[in-house]
């Protein structure tokens, strides 16, 4: 059975952070809040622990995992070469919600954290409670997103419990997630740095440190994905999915239509929105705030499957900043489909 525990009061904290740190020690996985989403740790150096981690998960095993370090000096007994232009992504932007791919030491990490790959996906995680942990156990710990593989990463403990329970041994509860969507993954191995996964750090924030920034299109990752996870589907609520248009007349238009179907929708959008004779809404937060939108998105796609909607619609949002990441993940999650109303 899995245990969740708090770290909200002295006492409690001191005995979950001893029981987090035994069990990675002892090969187990433990998941754990971070800035952006749930992570389900076990120690990068140990391969056994990390292959709970895919089964738990029910991963692919040709998708790395990310490497979560609590010093910049951790780096030392794992990668090698780093860029110059890296080094300055981590003064900027570490801890925080950057993952940088960097070249691999050889024969340091188990290989099934980086997929046999001769790169290694890292960062140092803004969480105090992340910190902590990874401070305390003084080891690289390789942590992916805390849900069953394809589902929504999750932003609540009890979303791990929802997909993990009786998986995994231990989960470190430290409240909601603070950003909701996923790191952006940087690739600085190219002349023009590329971002393979668009997430918290935008790419403005990046291009006002490092310059012109590229970025994979959603196609390209089918077609050639450079990181490998890019192939597989993603945060898929059981129903479809359908992008529409962000214009209240738009919206309702589509509900009548599917209400002349005799299906029932679920309407994920920002508050503006809440009118729409929809069977189910699940806010987003206020219009156009869109560090409100990632964060309640991934569990308002979780609601969707507690619900008996046929279908979900969700209005976009505009490419800039994070609004870039959100519509990464709800191109993934409608697969590409947008609703039509014909
Ligand atoms: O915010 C996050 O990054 C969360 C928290 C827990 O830190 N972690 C996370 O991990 O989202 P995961 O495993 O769900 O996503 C890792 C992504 C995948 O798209 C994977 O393909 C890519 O990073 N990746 C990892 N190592 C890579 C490498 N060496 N080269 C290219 N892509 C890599
Ligand atoms: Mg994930």
């Amino acid at each position: 059975k899995t245990q969740i525990v708090s770290v909200d009061n002295l006492s409690a904290k001191e005995q979950s952070y001893t029981q987090a740190v035994d069990l990675l020690e002892a090969g187990e996985t433990v998941a754990f809040p971070t800035e952006t989403v749930y992570g389900l740790g076990a120690v990068a150096t140990n391969e056994v622990a990390v292959r709970k981690i895919f089964e738990a998960k029910g991963r692919p095993q040709d998708n790395p995992l990310i490497v979560h370090i609590g010093e910049k000096n951790d780096l030392d007994s794992f990668t090698m070469n780093i860029p110059e232009l890296a080094k300055e992504c981590m003064d900027a932007f570490w801890p925080g919600a950057l993952t940088l791919i960097l070249p691999l030491k050889p024969n340091t990490l188990a290989v099934n954290v980086t997929a046999g790959l001769n790169t290694v996906g890292v960062r140092m995680p803004e969480h105090p409670v992340a910190l902590e942990l990874l401070r305390r156990l003084k080891r690289p710990v390789a942590a992916p997103s805390a849900n069953r593989s394809g589902k929504p990463s999750p932003t609540q403990a009890v979303h791990v419990l929802h997909d993990l329970d009786g998986k995994i041994p231990l989960i470190v509860d430290g409240g909601a997630t603070g950003i909701g969507l996923e790191s952006t993954v940087l690739d600085v191995s190219t002349d023009i740095p590329t971002i393979l996964r668009p997430g918290g750090v935008t790419r403005e924030m990046l291009e006002k440190v490092i310059g012109p920034v590229n970025e994979t299109k959603l196609t390209d990752q089918v077609e050639a994905p450079r990181a490998p996870g890019m192939k597989y589907a993603h945060y898929a609520p059981d129903a479809p999915v359908y992008l529409i248009e962000a214009y209240i007349e738009e919206v309702q238009k589509a509900v009548k239509s599917i209400h002349n179907d005799n299906k029932k929708v679920a309407l994920i959008a920002s508050d503006s929105y809440s009118e729409c004779p929809a069977d189910y809404f699940f806010t987003l937060g206020k219009e156009n705030q869109l560090e409100d939108a990632a964060h309640l998105l991934y569990e308002a796609l979780r609601k969707c499957d507690e619900s008996d909607a046929d279908l979900v619609l969700v209005p976009a949002f505009p490419k800039q900043g994070v609004g870039n990441a959100i519509m990464n993940r709800l191109e993934k999650a409608a697969k590409g489909n947008w609703f039509n109303l014909d």
